[in-house]
Formats: structure tokens, C-alpha cells, sequence
């Protein structure tokens, strides 16, 4: 009896130590694809004598989990470096790939149905719309997407996670400017993106403010593996960043 017991576990044992190696080998595979991948993007603005190099030469790459900080001059080319990254700006010459896929091989539509599922943008005002909640300034994100396939985070949790779940009623002018962006970095959320781009999210808050908006933004990087790319003029939070690279005249070099 007690054979044929053993005898009955022995298979299940053995499929069960089979899924975790598949699981381990699948999160290996996953990590390599990188969130970003920029290889030598070229990007000049404006026209005739009044033609800026924004982007010389650059390539970034960011893993999903990642958290780079990007510093430099004003005028260095840091939003061009998040606007290429994000498929709002093509670049002159280049690759860009987000999550494995080549955003510059999509057509219009495609990219902007893509960068809506897959890419997060966190303004430094936190953009939102006046008139709507904190709530459901994250629903509409889902509202508007297309539902088909894709996988949106619960509004009122991912506020909770931000420690806004108590001010979730609210509409941006009941909220204070930390407050606000951290609704913004909600709203980045929702559509669960494997890329966030964000332009110096600091810039309005004070010390303690910049910190708390740093540090949520590097713990969600981990928690949700997202690839996260920071521009920003604090020197004070480089801490909370796995790694920093500088821009300067458009070029992009370690720090
Ligand atoms: N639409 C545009 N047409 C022409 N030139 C532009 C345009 N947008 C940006 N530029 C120029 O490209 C260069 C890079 O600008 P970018 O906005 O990327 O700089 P930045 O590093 O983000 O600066 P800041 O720290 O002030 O935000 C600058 O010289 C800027 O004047
Ligand atoms: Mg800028």
C-alpha cells in the first residue's frame, strides 16, 4: 500500500521540479530582452542654418527592473533621448526596440496603438484632466485602450500603492503638487507597460517630496520589472538609481 503510494507521488514530484526549471529558465529569457534597447540614434531639430544636434551617435540600454538616471545640461538633449525612446520622435538614423519590438519598423498606427500598451510617460506637471478624479484619471487609461488581449492594474489599488488610496474622490486642484505626480506615476501604471519614461519628476516638489517620488518610482521598477528611464536635475536622488549617464551636446556617456 505504501508502494504504491510512492509509486503514485513519484510522477507528480518529477513534473512539479520540471515546471520550476521551465519557470527559471523562462525568467531568464525574459530578462534578456531588454525593456530598452537605443543602438547609435542620430536626431537633428529645427531647419537650414538653425539645425540642432539633439541626438549624436546615442545608444542606451535599460533592462526590465532598471532604474537609469539620465542628467545633463539644458539644451543636451534629454526629453529628445525620451521622445525617440517613447516612438513620439523618429529618429534620423538608428534602432530603437522596446520590450524586443522595433519601433521604428511599425507604421504610425501601429506605434501609437503599441506605445499605449507598453509605455509609460510621466510628465514633470503630471498632465492630468482638470475635471476628472485621481481615480479616474486611471480608468480612463483603460477605458480608451483596447481591452483585447491586454492587462490593465486595478485603478483604485495601484492609488492605494501610491498612498493615494484615501484620495482617490479627488480631482488634481484637491491635491498637492507631489500629490499629483504621484497620480501621474499611477496613471503610467495602469496599462502594466515594460517601459516608463519619465521628465524630471522632481523639478516642482520639495526635498522630502523629490525623495518619496524617487524612491516609488525605484520600487516599482523592481517590484514590476519595469525598465525605467529618469531625466532629472537632482543630483540629491542619483542614490535611488542603478546607474546615471549624462548627456551632453546630444552625446550620451556613463557617469
Ligand atoms: N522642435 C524643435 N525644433 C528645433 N529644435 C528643438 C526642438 N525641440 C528641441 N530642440 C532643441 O534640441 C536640443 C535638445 O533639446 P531637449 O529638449 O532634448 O533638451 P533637454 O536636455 O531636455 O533640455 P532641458 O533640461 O532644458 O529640458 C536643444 O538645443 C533644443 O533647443
Ligand atoms: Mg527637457
Amino acid at each position: 500500500m505504501s508502494a504504491r503510494k510512492d509509486l503514485g507521488r513519484t510522477p507528480a514530484v518529477t513534473t512539479d521540479t520540471d515546471t520550476r526549471v521551465d519557470t527559471a529558465a523562462l525568467e531568464v529569457a525574459a530578462l534578456e530582452i531588454a525593456a530598452l534597447e537605443i543602438v547609435d540614434a542620430n536626431l537633428s531639430l529645427g531647419d537650414g542654418d538653425q539645425t540642432v544636434t539633439a541626438l549624436n551617435a546615442v545608444s542606451l540600454t535599460v533592462r526590465p527592473g532598471e532604474m537609469v538616471a539620465v542628467v545633463g545640461p539644458s539644451g543636451s538633449g534629454k526629453s529628445s533621448l525620451l521622445a525617440v525612446a517613447g516612438a513620439l520622435t523618429t529618429p534620423d538614423s538608428g534602432t530603437v526596440r522596446v520590450g524586443g519590438h522595433d519601433l521604428l519598423a511599425m507604421k504610425r498606427a501601429e506605434a501609437a496603438r503599441f506605445r499605449r500598451g507598453h509605455i509609460g510617460f510621466v510628465f514633470q506637471s503630471g498632465n492630468l484632466i482638470p475635471s476628472l478624479t485621481a481615480a479616474d484619471q486611471l480608468r480612463l487609461v483603460s477605458h480608451l485602450g483596447n481591452t483585447k488581449g491586454r492587462k490593465f492594474r486595478d485603478p483604485l489599488e495601484l492609488l492605494e500603492q501610491v498612498g493615494l488610496g484615501h484620495k482617490a474622490d479627488r480631482r488634481p486642484d484637491q491635491l498637492s503638487g507631489g500629490e499629483r505626480q504621484r497620480v501621474g506615476i499611477a496613471r503610467a501604471l495602469v496599462s502594466t507597460p515594460s517601459l516608463l519614461l519619465v521628465d524630471e519628476p522632481t523639478a516642482a516638489l520639495d526635498r522630502a517630496r523629490s525623495h518619496e517620488i524617487v524612491q516609488l518610482l525605484a520600487r516599482e521598477a523592481r517590484e514590476s520589472k519595469v525598465g525605467t528611464v529618469m531625466v532629472t536635475h537632482d543630483y540629491d536622488v542619483l542614490d535611488y538609481c542603478d546607474r546615471v549617464v549624462e548627456m551632453t551636446d546630444g552625446r550620451l556617456t556613463p557617469r
